[in-house]
């Protein structure tokens, strides 16, 4: 048992999370004399969503948080009918009383009369009900607008604007996305001296950015998208600047977007943009902009499925099951036409009438010669599991990478019917025999896989810069009212997919650690980076142990790590390449070693993945859908003499992964049993070298 004494089965310890109830985005990020606001999406009668209201907490530090009374709160008639719910946006400090909503304060020592800085929350409004406003706007069903409400106490109560909404509609030639028009992330821009609004077009992937003197009348002034991750739901920006390398001559913006479905998992996920902004249009930077229909330059094609007259055994593959004798599809025929994102006409398809098709599709062999595999792929989410693989519980739909009769790679749908790209590092296996095997043991209507595309080159094909490549960091948003040179991130470490679901209860839904962000440049791409605040650090306990091994033999080494701090603890790890293939940590392992949430670096595959197949309560959401468990890799090309650096920030029902530079994130939720409490280093393979291990406890933020 680590539980320390009475605390709610998988409370989180030190992230953010609402008294009880249902919480989903951070909302109104906002610093101002020396406090750190957070709003958020809130409903205040119940653990699923609904009634969504802002719920409200303040903190000096980014880790004590101080609930407050609800800031913004659903209006329901008097017949029960749900008249405004406020979905996401910001707030903003208006210092000069650009709005007017300012009061008098009060006069100085001079006489002078002395204002408030009222405080301004842009949120959209959500009318699920017709009616007209007092004021005499007619609202349409389902509308969606933007809003705004003011407060001068500091956020504690909040008055709404009597000229609401202020932006009822979006432009004309989008007139019919007026129920998908929604969360503003509103900013001073001083170059300029205009408040900015950055509003989605949810379905259209196009963001809106207006402009505004005072906060209630807006001008249009451009738009942006569809781009990179664009299959999906576009939900929550966020534009900001930041300096390149801290080097304030070289300013580059930042859009932030999140998208659901569509993720680099399946479900909700978070990409960045980083471009230029005017005060009127955000221009990508071309290097940061991937054209899903170019291949790499160097690109060697192995199968693009154009030869959709021939069967799979034709063209020198092997097929099992209901695929024997079939072959590569024209894409406009299966499922309706429901795919998109294809190259050419073909594609390879798991998808059979219904989509109940089993069986397995495999290429002939090749020898690898370069060190990336991409190709295009869609379907349902249905991981491919080492543990259960080739038993009856084995519920794959995946294509998979096979090096010495071992799968060394593993690609499943995101459950869209869009086909994006993956792309493997194979760097390890060059010079290796190797096939690839489309595996589809699954008869439901969901579980197929389309392939399309397959190529070898040197360089990746990306599908978007990811912010996070785990499933559980979304709806992203920043801190208003820090200088420049700062930008501070907090995401909802949740996914759509399952967040009404997880076994938590009076409570559901945390938020990520708060993370700094910068542009580094990497490899000569200039990247955004993140690390968790630097006042995370004050609840670190004295060094728990700290072990070095100049070589770590293959195995498992148990650390011993003292209750309760076992369920949350920070882990600095260094370790060199040696003869092994992964270095890791294996973190709530139980004695029986049936829950275990396994984390660490593939050098041969040259990602870093966390594994949470065997994490613990997995099976949540209904078997059909299932998009919880899973093995979450994101590629870290390294060189063979490199010390790799992973820092690991464990809490009670999350782990949270970043590498030294803060290129790479990983966020998962996990649900073990208290009694899976060991802390375990493995490498597999052969040796690790230089290993070091430091690992602190981390204090509870609500003792
Ligand atoms: C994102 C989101 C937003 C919306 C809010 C509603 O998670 O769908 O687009 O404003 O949640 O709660």
């Amino acid at each position: 048992m680590v539980r320390p004494f009475l605390i709610e089965e998988y409370r989180p310890q030190f992230h953010f999370t609402p008294e009880k109830n249902w919480m989903n985005d951070p909302n109104g990020l906002v610093y101002h004399d020396g406090i750190y606001h957070i709003f958020y999406q809130y409903n205040p009668n119940g653990t699923k969503w609904g009634y969504i209201s802002w719920g409200h907490a303040i903190s000096t530090d980014l880790v004590h948080w101080k609930h407050l009374p609800i800031a913004l709160e659903c209006d329901v008639d008097s017949n029960g009918n749900i008249m405004e719910m406020f979905f996401s946006g910001s707030v903003a400090v208006d210092v000069n009383n650009t709005s007017g909503f300012a009061i008098p304060i009060g006069r100085s020592q001079k006489g002078k009369e002395m204002f408030s800085q009222p405080m301004v929350a842009i949120y959209t409004s959500h009318y699920p009900t017709a009616h007209t406003t007092f004021n005499g706007q007619v609202i349409r069903e389902g509308q969606q607008s933007q809003s705004i409400a003011f407060s001068n106490d500091n956020g504690l109560t909040w008055t709404k604007y009597n000229g609401n909404p202020v932006i009822p509609s979006p432009p004309p030639e989008y007139a019919d996305q007026y129920n998908q028009f929604r969360d503003p992330f509103v900013f001073w821009h001083s170059t300029s001296s205009k408040w900015i609004m950055v509003a989605t077009l949810a379905l259209k992937q196009t963001l809106l950015i207006y402009s505004s003197d005072n906060l209630k009348d807006w001008t249009l002034a451009s738009q942006f998208g569809p781009y990179n991750a664009r299959f999906g739901e576009w939900e929550c920006p966020s534009l900001f600047p930041l300096y390149v390398d801290g080097n304030s001559a070289s300013e580059k913006w930042v859009m932030l977007i999140g998208i659901n479905p569509g993720g680099v998992v399946a479900g909700s996920g978070t990409q960045s943009i980083i471009g230029s902004f005017d005060g009127k249009t955000f221009v990508a930077d071309p290097s940061d902009v991937y054209d899903p229909t170019k291949v790499p330059a160097d690109s060697t094609v192995f199968q693009d499925f154009e030869s959709t007259s021939s069967t799979f055994e034709e063209l020198g593959w092997t097929a099992t099951g209901d695929f024997v004798s079939r072959g590569p599809r024209k894409a406009s025929t299966v499922n309706a036409g429901k795919i998109k994102g294809y190259l050419g006409n073909g594609i390879m398809t798991t998808y059979l009438s219904g989509g109940t098709g089993t069986g397995t599709i495999a290429s002939p062999k090749f020898t690898i010669t370069e060190e990336y595999i991409s190709f295009l792929v869609a379907g349902g989410y249905y991981p491919y599991n080492p543990v259960t693989a080739g038993t009856p519980e084995d519920h794959q739909v995946s294509m998979n990478l096979v090096v010495d009769g071992k799968v060394v790679h593993s690609q499943t749908g995101t459950n869209t019917e869009n086909l994006v790209w993956r792309s493997w590092n194979v760097a390890g296996w060059v010079g290796k025999e190797a096939y690839l095997i489309v595996t589809d043991v699954n008869p439901g209507p969901s579980a197929h896989l389309h392939i399309d595309e397959i190529v070898f080159s040197n360089s990746p094909k990306d599908e978007a810069n990811w912010n996070d490549f785990g499933p559980d960091y979304y709806a992203a948003a920043t801190y208003n009212g820090l200088p420049n040179s700062e930008r501070t991130v907090v995401g909802w470490m949740n996914n759509w997919a399952y967040a009404n679901d997880i076994p938590t209860s009076t409570w559901r839904s945390a938020m990520s650690i708060p993370r700094t962000l910068a542009l580094k440049t990497i490899n000569n791409k200039v990247r955004l980076v993140q690390q968790p605040v630097s006042s995370v650090s004050t609840l670190y306990t004295a060094a728990l142990c700290s072990h070095n091994f100049s070589v770590l033999q293959c195995g498992e080494t148990e650390v011993n790590v003292p209750a309760p701090y076992n369920a949350r603890m920070r882990l600095a790890l260094k370790f060199a390449r040696g003869t092994g293939t992964k270095f890791g940590v294996c973190l709530r392992s139980n004695a029986a070693n049936t829950q275990e949430t396994v984390i660490g670096y593939d050098f041969l595959g040259q990602n870093v993945f966390v594994d949470r197949f065997k994490s613990g309560n997995n099976s949540f959401v209904d078997s059909e859908r299932n998009a919880f468990p899973g093995c979450f890799i994101a590629t870290m090309a390294t060189k063979p003499t490199d010390l790799i650096e992973l820092n690991i920030l464990l809490d009670w029902s999350s782990v949270e992964v970043f590498d030294g530079q803060g290129q790479i994130a990983i966020t998962c939720q996990i649900f073990p049993l208290d009694d899976s409490a060991k802390v375990k280093l493995f490498s597999e393979g052969g040796s690790t070298k230089s290993v070091s291990v430091a690992i602190n406890g981390i204090d509870s933020v609500w003792t």
